[in-house]
């Protein structure tokens, strides 16, 4: 069912309703909220906490146990709206009861990983069409901007986005960490890394709470695959586990200090994670100190026992066998099996959440985004997302005079990869130019859904290249695209692939014979130009036939553009790969994705992540193998040098050197700093890196103190970080595998907490 939303109507209340000193107020918050910290907009932590506990002490039982969920506004399942949800609630993803007699508002949780989503097309925007938003890069392409600052300016941008339609609660921030080269949703995580993903994520979360809106990490934790994802058990030494996986979410809510944390469908080690009481209670709570609520995933929750083991609500309730955290908890606690402590304890949670975030401040849509500041930045990102894999000196372009310029696939012709398929996938402004419902097996034979949003390829080169004659063949028949090829001055394949929620990807192929597609065109136009909008590494078995190769990942709304102004040499490449680019799938720790053989839910399955913390570049460090192209790999047009290369031991390293832009054009590089060898153990770890934007002949200086977490090894016994001591190897390049500079330094021996 669809409700129909004024924008005008509702910015005109928002308007009328602010005294002039509140206004001004308010534009000074919006103002600070690139910089400020993660809970500006609320109380401080200590006061948020006071005053939780004062709320709570006022609720009567109902009040306290209506706060336990979330209601999916119309059930997935039946695809009927709930009639306990408030008749003018629009469409999103759940929706909790406030108690407004004690100021605690209603609960609007959206999904935001790409921008504001709107399920189903379920609610109807002022024009009568499906009310939609900006459509931002997926994370995998913000992940490889390396930019930090640009996931603040994310986060403020959702959070105007989330306000305008009274959203308060952000289901974003997928720092999951990428173990799976043929994981399907992929393209949502940032990156392989728990440095990188966590200042991202932490950034996004602390520029949508700088902004009053409450925002989440996820998918807590080793959701690393989709097949099998409600009956798989991820077995990952605990210790290892605090060193990558969680360590990601660890760095998140150190920076972002996020209200709220989303468990995942899986086990790990034994237990679902969202009823996992080593990991919520011990760990996150615990050991992290984690002082938010956690809520499950949609379908994650298995018994009203699960809030014993420390998750905080229950999502999309009337997705479980049963709505746990009602009766049957209410029941649980009558007969003194769940302490009435904790029921208090999970509703001081949210409401801390609620107060340190500042979403009891406002209620109903407020103010009108910008949208063309919006465009601009899902611009900027896009044009810093897409990454030069390869380039023969084939880019930047310079066609001949009046040139036939051929564009080859991926419906190049009508527009570009919006996103991945799932909760993620939005309704993009403008609408899209295709839709195709891909189907499946099951509940989620409804997930798998391309969509394309204009400009594509073919229409964003004509404006790079007006005086170029485009002709765009569908490369449905690899002869027929030959022979355009042939006569082409330029050819330019537009390759896809289909990704989403819900399934992994069978192999490292590209479907639909486009890699016989790309074989028969470049072998009659070696050199060629290609461009992949996937959302992981593929396998390119005839990149050796290639002049140049970009990565666009999937982009959202502007990266056809951005890829055009990369090839016309408008724009300077500056993508750096997030994730390892293997060279098969053999090189990775599972060359086969568990239970893919089975049909889903049919039997439960579990994966051993023997290689630990061991995740992507530091797999093919320990392993001693090649990718294809390491982490961090990312061409540009200019050229930059590395010198004064000193790094300091002691307690932690600190490295500082000069980056130097020796190319004619300007453009950002991406130094990255690494430990490769601890005491004669190869241990590679991403310890700093900085994006630095330089005119040619323009140099900086660099400094980058590591985070000792990132150089120890936790001793889960001793629940203690540490570090050995002794000789240890730091490593300065432009990625993984490549030495510009290296030192030893010797580092103090000693353990520490947290
Ligand atoms: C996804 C979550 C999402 C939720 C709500 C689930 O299917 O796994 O990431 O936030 O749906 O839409």
């Amino acid at each position: 069912m669809a409700i129909r939303i004024s924008r005008r109507d509702f910015a005109k209340v928002a308007l009328s309703s602010l005294g002039l000193a509140t206004r001004r107020v308010l534009i000074v918050a919006a103002l600070a909220g690139m910089t400020a910290p993660g809970h500006a907009q609320g109380l401080p932590p200590d006061a948020a906490q006071v005053k939780a506990r004062a709320t709570e002490a006022k609720m009567t039982d109902d009040e306290r146990f209506g706060l336990l969920r979330n209601l999916m506004v119309v059930n997935f399942k039946t695809r009927k709206r709930d009639d306990r949800v408030p008749k003018d609630m629009p469409q999103l993803a759940g929706w909790t009861q406030g108690v407004p007699r004690l100021g605690i508002p209603d609960l609007l949780f959206t999904d935001a990983s790409l921008g504001i989503t709107n399920p189903s097309h379920g609610r109807v925007g002022p024009d009568g069409k499906p009310d939609s938003g900006t459509a931002l890069p997926a994370g995998m392409a913000m992940g490889s901007s390396w930019n930090v600052p640009a996931a603040r300016r994310v986060g403020a941008m959702l959070a105007a986005e989330a306000k305008q339609r009274g959203f308060n609660i952000h289901l974003g921030g997928g720092v999951t960490l990428v173990r799976e080269v043929l994981g399907g949703r992929n393209f949502e995580y940032f990156s392989e890394d728990p440095l990188l993903s966590g200042l991202l994520g932490g950034e996004v979360v602390a520029g949508t709470q700088a902004n009053g809106v409450m925002a989440t990490l996820k998918h807590l934790s080793m959701n690393n695959q989709e097949t099998n994802k409600f009956r798989l058990d991820a077995r990952v030494d605990p210790a290892a586990h605090r060193e990558s996986d969680l360590l990601a979410f660890q760095i998140a809510i150190e920076r972002g200090h996020p209200g709220t944390l989303m468990c995942g469908y899986n086990k790990v080690n034994g237990a679902y994670n969202c009823g996992n009481g080593p990991l919520l209670q011990d760990q996150v709570k615990g050991q992290l100190k984690f002082p938010g609520f956690i809520h499950s995933d949609w379908q994650a929750v298995y018994g009203w026992e699960f809030a014993a083991h420390g998750l905080d609500m229950q999502s999309g309730a009337q997705l479980d066998e049963q709505e746990w955290f009602d009766e049957p908890l209410r029941r649980a606690v009558a007969d003194g099996k769940v302490p009435r402590a904790r029921i208090s304890d999970m509703v001081r949670r949210i409401l801390y959440a609620v107060y340190v975030s500042g979403i009891d401040k406002w209620q109903g849509p407020q103010g009108t985004p910008d949208l063309a500041q919006h465009q601009a930045l899902a611009l900027d990102l896009s044009r810093q997302g897409v990454v030069l894999l390869k380039n023969d000196k084939v880019l930047p372009l310079a066609p001949p005079q009046k040139a036939t310029i051929a564009v080859i696939g991926g419906f190049g012709h009508l527009g570009q990869v919006l996103g991945g398929g799932g909760s993620s996938l939005m309704e993009p402004i403008g609408g899209t130019t295709l839709d195709v419902r891909l189907g499946g097996e099951g509940l989620l034979a409804r997930v798998p859904n391309i969509r394309l949003i204009a400009p594509g390829p073919v229409q964003a080169l004509q404006e790079q290249f007006p005086d170029a004659t485009l002709v765009y063949d569908d490369g449905l028949f690899p002869e027929r695209a030959a022979l355009l090829a042939r006569r082409s001055d330029v050819v330019i394949l537009n390759l896809i692939r289909y990704e989403g929620e819900g399934y992994d990807n069978p192999s490292m192929a590209l479907p639909w014979g486009q890699d016989a597609l790309a074989d028969a065109v470049l072998s009659v136009k070696p050199g060629g130009i290609v461009v992949l909008q996937t959302g992981s590494a593929v396998s390119m078995p005839w990149r050796n036939k290639a002049g140049a190769i970009l990565q666009a990942w999937y982009q959202g709304q502007a990266g056809a553009t951005a890829v055009a102004e990369i090839i016309a040499g408008k724009t300077n490449p500056s993508g750096r790969l997030p994730v390892t680019w293997y060279e098969s799938v053999e090189q990775t720790p599972r060359p086969k994705i568990v239970g893919a053989e089975i049909a889903p839910g049919s039997a439960d399955t579990m994966v051993e992540y023997k290689e630990g913390a061991e995740v992507g570049y530091r797999w093919m460090a320990k392993t001693g193998k090649e990718p294809l192209y390491p982490f961090g790999h990312g061409l540009t047009y200019t050229r930059f040098a590395y010198s004064d290369f000193v790094v300091k031991g002691g307690d932690t390293v600190r490295a500082s050197f000069t980056v130097r832009n020796i190319g004619d054009r300007p453009g950002a590089d991406v130094p990255q700093v690494y430990l490769t060898d601890a005491n004669g153990e190869t241990r590679q770890r991403l310890l700093g890196f900085d994006r630095v934007e330089l005119k040619p002949g323009e140099s900086r200086n660099v400094t980058i103190t590591a985070d000792p977490r990132l150089i120890a090894r936790f001793d889960g016994k001793a629940n203690t970080w540490r570090i050995g001591g002794g000789s240890h190897r730091i490593v300065l390049g432009p990625d993984a595998q490549t030495v510009a500079a290296s030192a030893n330094v010797t580092l103090r021996s000693r353990s520490f907490g947290r």
